[in-house]
């Protein structure tokens, strides 16, 4: 299907002879669109519109996870950062009789003075209702209880910790709590959390959980929100460069007893409070397919198997047994499997020359298929000399390959958004070539999975590569998804990289949660972009993509402007009679520069208004924006 290159072609004549005329009434430009409904590309595919999430920085944990504190298993033990110790009372961090982790920490108290664990800086939201447990192992005659600070000052919260919900064999009990932050003066403010005791004799500490009490399964609600309006019909997980360095096993099970661990890939502690059960639920919530990478790096096919069958596994296999046992008997049934993560890089853990690790691949791929012939298997691929071994060598084990981009800034606007569908092309110019020169892909159509993309620069504000995002980036990212429409017959699948706080499409403080631009052009797309993409031909620097809905009754047109300039676009739609007015969307702004931020008022968001007249006519497109028409196809 070569109706891409036709438009680029024609777009490029079309920009040399027909650059925007004035109209005859008011000031803007005319940008003449040519739109031929009868020349359609193949249906897109709503994985286009896919999601990555990892375990690195804030994505997770402090993102889309609600646990409130940090290192609440006391990896950190020897530092107690960023616990402090309350008291003189003899302290350590004992291994034997530890709770979880390394060590867990134990006092043994000779007299009655108060001792115990505090954690501030923590954000509460007026009137919110917080829940929380603590697992602690107390002498006879000792007492605990939790105490909250709101602000520096004298509003206090406590609830004693004495009635165990649960005792375990080791001795451990785990007390509840609940309060409401109803001492607040201001809407939010920093308070401090501490668990105390008092009391001769020893006590040790477990593990601690503070939530707000609106979270969703464990999941923050305002995050969760965004996410289902974003709506996205895919999500890869677990990595990225952490899937090379992931124990599965760590992350399923009782959750408090899970091993926090160093993250293996990126800064960090990996509490392993969200494993593969909590990647099932946050689907089912959000409506969304799973696509689970597995670990080809340090992991061995195996492990990779056995997590294979923990997910899909009937309830009597053994690992379908462990699911069972851990409350989901229900084979989970995941269809789509990444074999590997950036396999062709130095920097990922296991990597190893390409005519070996194709034999890895291979060896996964075999396994995989004897358990389900039907699954989807996405191997690693990275253009040039690593596809061109990967392709060839394993051309019979792979369904569809990985690829992945970033694109830094361009000092230029139209640079800067463009580089993002040149990075687009010229990955799938070089598979179109694949599939000509190579003779292991005779009779193939192995499609590409871009399961990451996204621009990745500028400083890191929220957190580990929190990279914030402006009005620019979200034009770049409507231009990338004009281009995956283009070549709709080669891309499977596209995942954002990555979806909350890490070069993400979401940003979050502790208590708000907010859409960068980028998010809310995927968001935008992905609800009211048509499904079959018909040729348009545009000047550039514009971008136009035209499509219809699989019914053929609505036809939609998106337009980038990356100018400064207010312009009247004509649309002149040969094969399709369509009806006067209809709705139109808009996300734009004065400053190419301006953002969203999480805890300020929202500054950009789309902006659903109606259009009169017939788009052959013209609509106003504003400067520096992505603009969406809705039409009625007569
Ligand atoms: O998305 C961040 C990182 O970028 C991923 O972990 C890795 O796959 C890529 O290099």
């Amino acid at each position: 299907m070569k109706f891409y290159a036709a438009t680029l072609a024609v777009a490029a004549a079309l920009a040399a002879c027909l650059p925007y005329a004035k109209a005859d009434e008011g000031a803007q430009e005319v940008v003449q669109v040519k739109i031929d409904a009868k020349t359609q590309g193949e249906p897109i595919s709503p994985f286009i519109y896919g999601q990555f999430i990892e375990h690195l920085g804030r994505c997770i944990y402090g993102g889309i996870w609600s646990e409130m504190l940090q290192d609440r298993k006391f990896y950190d033990a020897p530092a107690m950062y960023p616990w402090e110790l309350i008291g003189e009372t003899k302290f350590n961090n004992e291994k034997e009789g530890r709770f979880v982790g390394a060590a867990s920490p134990r006092w043994i108290s000779d007299s009655d003075a108060i001792f115990g664990v505090e954690q501030s800086g923590l954000e509460f939201v007026k009137d919110k209702e917080y829940v929380g447990y603590a697992w602690i192992k107390l002498s006879e005659g000792q007492t605990s209880w939790v105490r909250v600070v709101f602000g520096s000052g004298d509003r206090v919260v406590e609830c004693p910790l004495d009635k165990p919900v649960e005792t375990a064999e080791d001795g451990y009990a785990k007390y509840e709590f609940e309060f409401k932050a109803d001492k607040l003066t201001l809407p939010k403010e920093f308070g401090s959390f501490s668990v105390r005791f008092q009391g001769r004799g020893e006590t040790r500490l477990g593990a601690v959980s503070l939530m707000p009490g609106d979270n969703i399964s464990g999941m923050r609600a305002d995050t969760m929100a965004l996410l289902k309006e974003l709506n996205a019909p895919i999500y890869r997980w677990p990595g990225g460069n952490f899937v090379s360095g992931y124990n599965w096993k760590d992350g399923v099970g009782d959750r408090d007893r899970r091993p926090p661990r160093k993250n293996p890939a990126w800064q960090g502690i990996e509490h392993n409070d969200f494993g593969i059960d909590e990647f099932m639920v946050y689907c089912k919530y959000l409506g969304t397919e799973p696509d689970i990478a597995v670990n080809t790096g340090a992991g061995q096919v195996d492990s990779a198997l056995e997590e294979l069958e923990y997910v899909n596994g009937a309830p009597d296999s053994p690992q379908g047994k462990i699911r069972a046992a851990n409350g989901h008997p229900e084979p989970y049934g995941v269809k789509y499997w990444c074999i590997g993560n950036e396999m062709f890089g130095n920097w990922q853990i296991g990597h190893m020359p390409t005519e070996k690790y194709a034999l890895k691949h291979n060896e996964f791929v075999d396994a995989f298929r004897k358990f389900d012939p039907n699954l989807t298997l996405i191997a690693v691929g990275a253009v040039g000399a690593w596809d061109e071994i990967i392709m060839r060598q394993c051309a019979d084990h792979i369904d569809w390959i990985s690829e992945h981009f970033y694109v830094q800034e361009r000092r230029d606007l139209v640079a800067h958004v463009e580089q993002v569908p040149n990075s687009i092309r010229r990955i799938a110019d070089a598979h179109r070539r694949y599939r000509k020169e190579f003779p292991e892909l005779q009779g193939k159509e192995i499609k590409i999975a871009m399961d990451e993309w996204n621009y990745w620069y500028g400083p890191h504000v929220f957190g580990e590569l929190g990279t914030r995002y402006y009005l620019k980036d979200g034009l770049g990212i409507a231009e990338g998804l004009h281009e995956y429409f283009r070549n709709s017959d080669i891309f499977a699948m596209a995942n954002y990289a990555q979806t909350v706080n890490v070069i993400g499409c979401i940003k979050t403080s502790q208590t708000s949660a907010q859409f960068e631009t980028t998010g809310l052009v995927l968001k935008l797309y992905r609800n009211e972009f048509g499904t079959i993409p018909l040729k348009s031909e545009a000047p550039r620097p514009y971008d136009v993509a035209a499509a219809t809905s699989e019914d053929g009754k609505t036809f939609t047109v998106a337009v980038v402007n990356p100018t400064s300039k207010e312009l009247n676009f004509k649309f002149n739609v040969d094969g399709l009679n369509l009806a006067d007015g209809g709705d139109r969307f808009d996300v734009s702004d004065e400053d190419p520069q301006s953002y969203n931020d999480p805890d300020s008022p929202q500054r950009i968001d789309v902006v659903q208004t109606r259009f009169d007249g017939s788009l052959a006519d013209g609509v106003v497109v504003k400067p520096l924006s992505v603009a969406l028409f809705k039409a009625t196809v007569k």
